[in-house]
């Protein structure tokens, strides 16, 4: 296996960073994760739209352009064989002696691009059986819309969940509404055939994945309601899902140990996880 770090594409065992890599001490760094499909990357410029964002609302500066860093992700793709699986895209403040404020002008950010196959079969059988989620109390910033590396409640809620013998983590605020999964959007189905996701304008990140459902629904005729859902209203729902670039839709039979509609995965789910890549460019 190859990674990229920082201008080279070295062997995985080498491909280090230093010390003070400001990603390392703080966290601070912002990343994206990207679906391979038959060796092409998906949805590649919707991606890149939101990691500018994200470097933005950080103030780290573009280390590269979006089309140089489209080809660096292409050729570790290429390098590692990777017909099917991801790519990740990490960007750090760069590397500098330790000290919260940011560090001199001019200090490079730090690149790292790696990739790794995982065959379609696993993510499909998973969506087959469909997946339990647990929950948890929101414990997160108010800035879950950037998607920076600095995750450890997301960290925690999915060990929890691992624990507990689930797939994801749901985060439930203080007023009993789902927020997102520590990795995925979450979605339910109401008993009259609405789809329901939280509006992205707070308590969540706006998936790509997510936002190309918005199409994939309208193309199937089917009705999204962008609204806040709570916990009570989840687990009397027809049918819920999760969304992610690692998950595209995976049906949700279980939560917090309550079936969901009869505890299999529901039609409105597969449905949309069938037809996504009709519509992911
Ligand atoms: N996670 N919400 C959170 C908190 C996420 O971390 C992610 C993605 C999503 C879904 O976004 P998208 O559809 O763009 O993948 C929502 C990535 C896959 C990860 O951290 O591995």
């Amino acid at each position: 296996r190859f990674a990229y770090v920082n201008g080279l594409y070295l062997r995985h065992p080498e491909a280090v960073v230093h010390v003070e890599d400001r990603g390392y001490q703080f966290a601070d760094g912002v990343y994206e994760v990207c679906e391979i499909r038959g060796g092409r990357l998906i949805d590649e410029a919707l991606h890149m739209a939101r990691l500018e964002r994200s470097l933005k609302e950080l103030r780290i500066a573009q280390p590269m352009s979006l089309g140089a860093l489209g080809v660096v992700l292409r050729e570790v793709v290429r390098r590692n064989r990777v017909h099917d699986g991801l790519v990740y895209l990490q960007i750090t403040r760069g590397v500098a002696p330790r000290n919260h404020a940011f560090p001199a002008e001019g200090t490079p950010p730090s690149i790292v691009v790696t990739a790794k196959s995982s065959p379609r079969s696993a993510g499909d059988l998973r969506a087959e059986k469909g997946v339990s989620v647990i929950t948890v109390p929101e414990n997160r910033w108010d800035r879950v819309d950037i998607k920076t590396t600095s995750l450890l409640p997301n960290v925690l809620a999915k060990q929890a969940a691992k624990e507990a013998g689930a797939y994801e983590a749901w985060f439930v605020d203080a007023d009993g509404k789902v927020t997102e999964g520590s990795s995925t959007n979450a979605w339910i189905v109401t008993m009259d055939g609405g789809i329901v996701t939280r509006p992205a304008e707070s308590g969540i990140l706006r998936g790509i994945t997510r936002t190309v459902l918005f199409e994939v629904a309208k193309a199937a005729g089917l009705r999204i309601e962008e609204r806040a859902f709570s916990l009570d209203e989840a687990k009397a729902a027809r049918e819920a899902f999760i969304s992610a670039a690692t998950a595209i839709v995976t049906p949700v039979v279980e939560i917090d140990g309550h079936p969901v509609g009869n505890g299999a995965p529901g039609t409105v789910a597969t449905e949309l996880r069938r037809r996504f890549h009709e519509f992911a460019a």
